[in-house]
């Protein structure tokens, strides 16, 4: 199997060294546009194998997407990064081009590939690689929902003192600040709701911490985050080439689920060997229900921001 990480900066770098130690693929190209910047990490990465025990061969590429021929899956996270105060959709204006023109090339050497969209804003670039391509919806995949969920893990065990792997819950919604809904009625602490185990002002705090779980980060760190990102992208790169099934949020094509159309936004989907297979419909309560109404306005705005560009 062949993938292709197409950004070579700290998310790309870091989703392409962890899909390299788990040999999810025979062949891992890494691609950026920044001359030299490409191979130099993925001489790095190789130089890793003995001492990490893996046997993935890992090419990097300045811009030669010959080299990204026949890949099965390609993670797309090309564009710039957040910078501390910025919001995700403020980078629309040039990260826009940059997946449309990604998207566009991989095709004419990868014409089966399935496309991970990590560039932000992710929901409008997830949506534009669909429109863009005109590919089968399920081989369009936004990562932005395995994050947020990572994250909102994070944030409950922090409260509740346990493990991360113990505990189940999901963010469905954009990927954006203010877009995303921590589905915390839901969550469970080994099938155990949580909610019985955290007060009215925990679960509130839980929720905002995880919604601004990336601003946060950008504040700390300078620009956005990448250790997170890189794994969760990896993560359905694996679920895709080991046919997992696994059952992640992720920002897919609406054809009438959840109420809506024309629309890529993250719900529960089942990832396998064709990409989302499934859509998982959960029952949302009413506040949950009018929150994800009022995200997919917010990330609808944004998509037809694409038609002024
Ligand atoms: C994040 O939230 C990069 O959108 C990604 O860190």
């Amino acid at each position: 199997m062949k993938v292709t990480v197409v950004g070579a900066g700290a998310v790309g770098a870091t989703c392409a060294d962890n899909i390299a130690r788990k040999e999810l693929c025979n062949e891992l190209v890494l691609l950026d546009i920044k001359e030299g910047v490409a191979e130099g990490k993925a001489q790095d990465m190789m130089q890793t194998a003995t001492l990490l025990g893996f046997d993935t061969k890992i090419i990097g590429s300045t811009n030669d997407y010959a080299k990204t021929a026949g890949s099965d899956v390609v993670v797309v996270t090309s564009g710039l990064p957040r910078k501390p105060g910025m919001t995700r959709e403020e980078l629309i204006g040039v990260n826009a081009g940059i997946v449309k023109t990604v998207c566009e090339n991989i095709l004419k050497y990868s014409p089966n590939a399935i496309f991970i969209i990590i560039s932000n804003p992710m929901d409008t670039m997830a949506y534009l690689a669909l429109k863009s391509t005109g590919l089968p919806k399920h081989r369009i995949i936004g990562m932005g929902g395995a994050l947020d969920s990572s994250r909102f893990k994070y944030q409950l065990s922090q409260h509740l003192g346990c493990s991360p792997s113990d505990l189940n819950a999901i963010v469905v919604g954009g990927h954006g600040d203010t877009t995303m809904i921590p589905l915390i009625s839901k969550a469970t602490w080994n099938s155990v709701p949580v909610t019985r185990y955290l007060s009215a002002e925990q679960q509130e705090k839980i929720v905002k911490d995880t919604m601004v779980g990336g601003a946060t980060l950008t504040a700390l760190i300078g620009t956005s985050a990448w250790y997170a990102p890189g794994a969760a992208g990896a993560a359905l790169v694996e679920s895709i080439l080991r046919d997992e099934k696994k059952l992640f949020t992720c920002c897919v094509a609406l054809d009438g689920e959840y109420g809506l159309n024309d629309i890529c936004l993250g719900v529960p989907v089942v990832i396998g060997k064709n990409g989302w297979e499934k859509i998982i419909d959960i029952e949302l309560n009413e506040q949950e229900k009018a929150a994800f109404a009022k995200s997919a306005d917010a990330v609808r705005n944004m998509n037809n921001v694409l038609s002024t560009l």
